[in-house]
């Protein structure tokens, strides 16, 4: 579904990605985690269409898309929920809601959509007509996400999901994204800095260091080893 192939990219003289290469197929949750300044930010920036890359290609339901605008990305199914998840505080979450289903013309399927996302999150329909800006960090971080589904997009990339939440809270969410992973068929791309939980949810995991990746593979196989870990704070093999 995206295919990213020697991907260059950054600020002015600055290279934050340099040479990546990452796939994503249908159906799959794909985590990607790095240190702060690895460049997990700019990757998804660069992949949403907010950024220019450098190099390199990307590809989106084979077509190249790298320096596509990112509305019309958004219209061909690839949505961004960017790092301190940008809802409306003042707007209800309606409201919010509202703004993921605009544009839309099948009404129809969008009432059963929004009963759809209102079922995943239940916190969202117990504070429908309250502002956003009241909801707690993790459910602002579902009515995010929930935004972002209402798009139907078909590839969902989240930018550190986790940030800022109790641990408790990281698996509500994280179990949220699980069922829409597993009921909704959703294929997730998700960058975290914190290694802690992501390998019962991922399918495959890439760490990026300093804008490489350092080490790829199944979550099956990097589960219980210290290759995770040794790739993500760069100790020397052996
Ligand atoms: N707007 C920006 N202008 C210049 N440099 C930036 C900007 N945003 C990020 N960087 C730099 O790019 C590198 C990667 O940053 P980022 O992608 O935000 O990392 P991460 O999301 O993994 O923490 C860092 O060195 C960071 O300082
Ligand atoms: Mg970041």
């Amino acid at each position: 579904m995206l295919t990213i192939t020697d991907l260059t990219a950054g600020y002015g003289r600055l290279t934050a990605l340099k040479g990546i290469d990452l796939t994503v197929a249908k159906g799959e949750i794909v985590f990607v985690v790095g240190p702060n300044g690895a460049g997990k930010s700019t990757l998804l920036k660069t992949v949403a269409g907010l950024m220019t890359p450098f190099s390199g290609s990307i590809r989106f339901h084979h077509a190249d898309i790298a320096g596509m605008a990112p509305e019309k990305l958004s219209r061909e199914g690839l949505v961004l929920v960017p790092e301190g998840r940008s809802i409306f505080r003042t707007l209800t979450v309606e409201e919010n809601l509202a703004l993921g289903g605009m544009g839309r013309r099948d009404r129809d399927v969008l009432e059963s959509d929004l009963e759809a996302v209102l079922t995943t999150f239940p916190i969202l329909r117990s504070r429908y007509r309250g502002v956003a800006g009241h909801l707690s960090g993790g459910e602002q971080q579902q009515l995010a996400i929930a935004r972002a589904i209402l798009q139907q997009p078909a590839l969902i990339m989240i930018d550190e999901p986790s940030l800022g939440l109790a641990p408790l809270v990281i698996d509500q969410v994280y179990e949220s994204l699980r069922a829409l992973n597993r009921e909704n068929g959703m294929t997730l791309l998700i960058v975290e800095q914190s290694t802690a939980r992501i390998l019962d949810l991922a399918d495959r995991v890439y760490v990026l260091r300093n804008g490489h990746i350092v080490l790829s593979g199944p979550a099956a196989e990097l589960a219980g080893g210290r290759q995770l870990e040794e790739a993500y704070f760069g100790y020397e093999a052996g």
